[in-house]
Order: C-alpha cells, then structure tokens, then sequence
C-alpha cells in the first residue's frame, strides 16, 4: 500500500511507522543511482513545480537534483520578485497556484506564512509538498534527518536524541511528530526564552512522544546519542547575518558545540545540523568522527527522490 500518493505532504502527522520505513527503504535504492553520479528513467515526462518564496540552498537543489536523477524536469521559481507576485499586481498565491498546476504534476512549496502550503493543497488537484513553512514546520528535512539517523546509527530504536537551540524552528517541530514513530527518547534543550511552545509539547504529548525538557546542554550532552545543533540567537530571515552584526545578540558560549564539549560526547555519538550554521557550530568541529551533518545534507536526494516516486506513485 503506498498512502503517499497523490496526496500532499504538508505534514508528518498521520505518517505511520511502516509508512516512513517504506519511504527509508526506497531512499536506500535510490541511494545506488545518486552514489554512482547516474540518472533513471522512473519520472520521465513527469515535471516538479518550485514556488520558493522563501530563500533556500538544499531543499531546493536536492529536491531538483532528486527530479532529474529520475528522469523528470523542474520548472518554477525561486524568488518570487521575478514573477508577477512580485511586480504591481502582486498576483494572489491563489492564481499562481491555478496556474502552476497546468505546467507541473507537483508542486514544493516553501513559504513565510504558516499553512501556506496546506492552502495550495486546497486549491489544486496536484500533490503539493512543503518545503517550509513559517515557523511551523518542514516535513522534508525530518524525513531526511530521520534516514540519516537509520543510516548513521543503524537504528532509531532506543537513541537518546537531543534538540539544540531556538525550539521555535520549524525543524524541532516536524522531527519529534515523526520520532514519535519509534521508541526513542527526545531532549529539547534550550534557554527558557526559547522553549518549546505550549501548543508544540501537546501536539507531542498527543503524538505519544517520549520527551524531557532541558535548560543546560551541559546537563546531558555525555549522554546524547544524537546532538541535532541549532542557534538559540536566530538571526532574522529579512536581515543578512553580516548586516545584522551589532544587532543580533552573540551566540553564549554555552550554546555553542565547541571541540571541548564534542570530546565530551559518546564516542559513537552523531552530530547533525539542517545548516546553515552560525556560530553554534564552528568549522573546527568538522574534522570530528561524529559530524554527520554535510552528511545530512547528501540523504536529501535519495529521500526526495523516494517521496517524489511515491507521490507520484511510480515505485520502481
Ligand atoms: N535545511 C534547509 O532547509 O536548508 P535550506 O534553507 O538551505 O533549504
């Protein structure tokens, strides 16, 4: 039974744990074409939509790159302002969508506003994909983080997994929904002023979610299996990071992952970061045994590329 397709995915609620592990095992097919630098033939004819109204590197790329590995095309755009949204009829999300479903068989959407890409999904016949929303969530990258984990550690069964940072990003609220899947423990760690929300530790607690909340990164990092690392100083999405020197407050230096705090993780702990990074994670860490987080960043092309087949239900 394939649930993905051609419905949405704007959410991992109501993926079930077969669900993901169908998913998982076709990325591990998929991996074979991507490892050797080839393409297939699976989506030929088919054609995926980018409306990115939101800036954006790996989601993207690898979502593009996932479209032609399989023979399929991309049309799109990826800044708004060359389009007719952007000029003096600042043209409706509503229109762009009517029309993009005449030149694309699925559309990814990233956009600032929350729920923007369930609407799209109102509004057409097609598969529409959420690339990000707002603040609320990113289905994608949880999927993928969650392949990297099954890759990396062989399991996901009985980790400890630890959240670092600003618990109001979009990718602390997609991962743990999914998580609930599997019998792993969640540790959301972060300063009090950016805690998890009321409304998120409910809908985990509804999820059946094993979790703990934690103020100190000190407190927990020997224990960690995986240190999933984020900021606690978000810099805002409107200002450029140099711009924004002066303005945004410095990264503690308690929040960041530093060599000293790495040699005090598990020896076969993981390190995984969605990037980009700031200060929270510095380039020395890199040489370290346990960043997987570029690593990371790879399994979004074979994760894309399996959720793509199955939306559009064309399982090799
Ligand atoms: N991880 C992630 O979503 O990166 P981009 O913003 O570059 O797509």
């Amino acid at each position: 039974m394939n649930k993905y397709a051609g419905n949405d995915c704007v959410t991992v609620e109501g993926l079930d744990r077969d669900d993901l592990e169908q998913l998982f095992d076709l990325a591990q097919k998929m991996d074979k074409i991507v490892k050797d630098r080839t393409t297939a033939e699976l989506l030929k004819g088919s054609i995926l939509g980018l409306m990115f109204f939101q800036v954006s590197t790996r989601t993207r790329i690898s979502f593009e790159s996932a479209m032609r590995r399989l023979g399929g095309s991309v049309v799109g755009f990826v800044d708004p302002k060359t389009t007719r949204i952007g000029d003096y009829y600042a043209e409706s999300m509503h229109d762009v969508v009517r029309m993009m479903e005449n030149y694309a068989d699925v559309l990814v959407i990233r956009h600032p506003e929350n729920g923007a890409p369930e609407m799209a999904g109102t509004i057409t016949e097609i598969p529409v994909i959420n690339a990000g929303d707002g603040d609320n969530e990113h289905p994608t990258q949880a999927l993928l983080d969650l392949y990297t984990i099954r890759c990396e550690k062989g399991t996901i069964d009985d980790l400890k997994i630890g959240f670092v940072g600003d618990m109001n990003l979009r990718v602390f609220h997609s991962l743990p929904i999914a998580l609930a899947q599997y019998n792993a423990k969640a540790y959301f760690i972060s300063p009090p002023e950016v805690s998890m929300s009321s409304t998120w530790i409910e809908e985990f607690r509804q999820a059946g979610l094993d979790f703990e909340e934690i103020s100190s990164l000190d407190e927990i990092i020997d224990n960690l299996d995986v240190i999933y690392m984020e900021g606690v100083k978000t810099p805002s999405y409107h200002i450029g990071r140099t711009d924004s020197v002066g303005i945004r407050p410095d990264m503690p230096h308690e929040w960041i992952l530093d060599s000293k705090k790495v040699k005090r993780l598990k020896s076969d702990a993981i390190i995984l970061h969605p990037l980009p990074r700031t200060e929270e994670l510095p380039m020395e860490v890199d040489a370290s045994e346990s960043a997987r987080y570029f690593a990371q960043a790879g399994y979004a092309v074979p994760v894309r590329m399996a959720l793509l087949s199955l939306i559009l239900d064309r399982i090799p």
